[in-house]
């Protein structure tokens, strides 16, 4: 009994590890499907697909077209797919539809987060990853560093390929985000006379700030790479610089997925060139407005949300000096830098809005 109860635990675990070692399968086959173009083909069928006619919509091998069954099942286990099945000439033949989480994957969907697909998973980011353990034996600053010889950023401003997929991501995300922020806290960005985004990238959520607010002065200040050649608009400006030097003065600044780039260090001095810049011409007091996560210390460690809280933390660590952070230590971080105090509103899914006060 006692060694059937141990085999029982044995295969238990390594069954636990397999899943564990081969997780990257389920972002590979994701990927490989969104390179085939298979949610936009489905999409474009307009009911649901036969496996049959998406093989034949396929620019594949006719060699490979057996494998197309099998890279969809594990997609539709992952939630990517679903699946109906239906007689054709008294035979079963599945038809695919698509779920929410494909939808947001389509290239027409103007929130589509196949750019943040792409530039998650493509080399440059994912090589470090093999340099994590031999990284923590070394004083090489990040596993980035270690694999590349310089850091995220500089990496960007030598290579326009990166510096070009990394901001489209960027602005892919940021487009969701900006659509969530004017829909359900408009009143966040109310009163003030000027903004400045800073690391706004090319400036996705400052265009629509600046839409809604047209009497507002807008700053997208972003590295000099990022913000050289784009065009602004009325109240729109792109400015080049670097926020550890000085951020030009403002009403209000806004800090989106910055703060968990950098460690507390730097963040604490992120933040006091913030204080610095903000003059309070407003009617309103002047204030930065963080958009980041909260790491969620009460939810069961066990959920889907936690553990992608904690995707991105490591993801930090691999690529940055920065980490995700949890309530206490935001706390710390704000009122390190001279800040007296915040609130957390948690609109946005798995990150937040904290809004931190002189
Ligand atoms: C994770 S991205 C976020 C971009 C944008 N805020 C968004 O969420 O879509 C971080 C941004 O910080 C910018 N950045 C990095 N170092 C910077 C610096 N020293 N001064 C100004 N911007 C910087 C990067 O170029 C990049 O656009």
């Amino acid at each position: 009994m006692e060694s059937q109860h141990d085999s029982a635990k044995l295969l238990q675990a390594q069954s636990h590890i397999w899943n564990h070692i081969f997780s990257f399968i389920n972002s590979m086959s994701l990927k490989c499907a969104v390179d085939l173009g298979i949610p936009d083909i489905i999409h474009n069928y307009g009911k649901p697909m036969p496996l049959s006619k998406l093989i034949a919509s396929l620019l594949i091998h006719p060699s490979k077209t057996c494998f197309i069954y099998r890279l969809m099942r594990i997609l539709i286990h992952s939630g990517f797919f679903s699946e109906q099945n239906v007689t054709e000439q008294n035979e079963l033949e599945a038809e695919y539809v698509l779920t929410d989480a494909s939808i947001l994957l389509l290239k027409e969907n103007p929130f589509s987060m196949t750019p943040f697909l792409h530039a998650m998973l493509d080399p440059i980011l994912t090589k470090p990853w093999y340099h994590l353990s031999v990284w923590l034996k070394n004083d090489d600053p990040t596993p980035f560093e270690k694999t590349h010889g310089m850091t995220f950023w500089d990496y960007a401003g030598h290579d326009p390929n990166l510096n070009h997929f990394f901001n489209d991501a960027m602005a892919s995300d940021a487009r969701l985000v900006s659509r969530v922020l004017i829909e359900k806290y408009k009143e966040a960005f109310q009163g003030f006379e000027s903004l400045v985004d800073v690391g706004g990238g090319t400036g996705t959520v400052t265009k629509a700030i600046a839409s809604s607010f047209p009497k507002m002065e807008c700053v997208v200040f972003d590295l000099p790479h990022v913000v050289t050649g784009l065009q602004g608009s009325d109240n729109l400006k792109y400015v080049g610089g670097n926020m550890f030097e000085a951020i030009p003065p403002t009403d209000a600044i806004l800090l989106k997925w910055i703060l968990h780039d950098w460690n507390d260090e730097e963040c604490v001095n992120i933040l006091k060139k913030c204080k610095e810049a903000i003059t309070s011409k407003g009617k309103n007091e002047g204030k930065v407005i963080i958009i980041d996560m909260v790491i969620s210390e009460n939810e069961k460690r066990g959920g889907e949300s936690i553990e992608t809280q904690l995707f991105f933390d490591m993801l930090m660590m691999v690529l940055s000096s920065g980490k995700e952070r949890n309530e206490k230590e935001w706390t710390k971080l704000i009122l390190s830098a001279g800040f007296s105090h915040y609130t957390i509103t948690p609109i946005l899914g798995l990150r937040s809005i904290i809004e931190i006060y002189p």
